[in-house]
């Protein structure tokens, strides 16, 4: 029997648990039917938590080997006592930003695959929120591939892409990149256009991001329209979920299967969230063999 609720949150992905304290030691049990309910739901929200940062911690290592985040752009973790937690805000303390991601738009994207090894999953847990505004929203990559016409399964048999390192999803610069003219040139990992997810051995459509991606051997714009063409099925609103959130949410996606998004929001107004994410590995092709013609 399951130890808590699970109510879906949307038809394509997304499920509420309800009934755990993440704060308190969870027994095995309980983390076994929380992997269960993840990879069955690819995002899960818990709401109403209070959590220090030792505790966010504690809860991520139960489902892997922390990751510590990416180079934000000022070159130094945001929690000095806990660099292993990021900080999304657009809060300034001094002038200086005491998180990442500011207070714009952040595009479709997956998090890091433009390394060789992405985080598997990343947590995103609420302390702050703008009044309107900054909603996040998923999309579920196994119904993308299920769901892709068969012309478009075709022309990316065996295909990989470009994962392009030099921006962040609110187009800021990465620390150290220089801009990029031509996507072919990007820097970044290339990953296969559609994976095996290592757990679930589902197929997924692995996009990372639209900007600077490039379908490597194509023609440059055969590439940019079969892209263009694979983002708009990826991205239709009945592949979503969207999250309108509270202080005390706690949100954990699957990255090898999910894209996200955020709203941009009011300027003014304060939005906080600390964030750990889990180590991933090297990301698998789903063979052509199993391709469905
Ligand atoms: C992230 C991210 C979206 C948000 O933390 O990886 O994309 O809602 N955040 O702030
Ligand atoms: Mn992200």
């Amino acid at each position: 029997m399951t130890p808590f609720t699970v109510t879906p949150l949307a038809d394509a992905l997304g499920a509420e648990i309800s009934g755990v304290d993440l704060s308190a030691p969870l027994a095995p049990d309980v983390i076994d039917a929380i992997r269960h309910a993840w990879d069955t739901h690819l995002v899960l929200r818990f709401r109403g938590q209070t959590l220090s940062d030792p505790q966010l911690l504690a809860f991520t290592r139960h489902f892997g080997e922390l990751d510590p985040p990416g180079p934000n752009p000022y070159g130094k973790p945001f929690l000095a006592e806990f660099p292993e937690i990021n900080v999304i805000s657009n809060i300034k303390k001094d002038g200086m930003p005491v998180g990442n991601l500011g207070d714009g738009e952040a595009v479709w994207h997956c998090d890091m695959t433009y390394i060789d090894t992405p985080p598997r999953a990343a947590l995103l847990y609420s302390l702050r929120i703008p009044p309107s505004g900054g909603d996040t929203y998923w999309s579920n990559m196994y119904l993308a591939w299920d769901t892709l016409p068969g012309d478009l399964k075709k022309q990316i048999d065996g295909k990989r892409a470009i994962h392009d390192a030099t921006y962040n999803s609110a187009g800021m610069m990465r620390k150290g990149m220089k801009e990029v003219t031509d996507p072919r040139e990007a820097p970044g990992a290339h990953h296969p256009l559609v994976i095996r997810h290592p757990d679930t051995r589902r197929p997924a459509l692995y996009l990372g991001r639209r900007r600077n991606s490039y379908i490597v051997g194509m023609d440059l714009d055969e590439s940019n329209a079969l892209l263009d063409a694979l983002w708009s099925h990826a991205t239709q609103p009945q592949f979503t979920f969207r999250q309108v959130w509270r202080v005390g949410d706690l949100i954990m996606w699957d990255n090898r299967c999910t894209l996200h998004r955020r709203d941009a929001f009011d300027p003014n107004a304060s939005r906080e969230m600390h964030r750990t994410q889990i180590k991933g590995g090297i990301v698998t092709p789903y063979e052509t063999a199993d391709m469905v013609s």
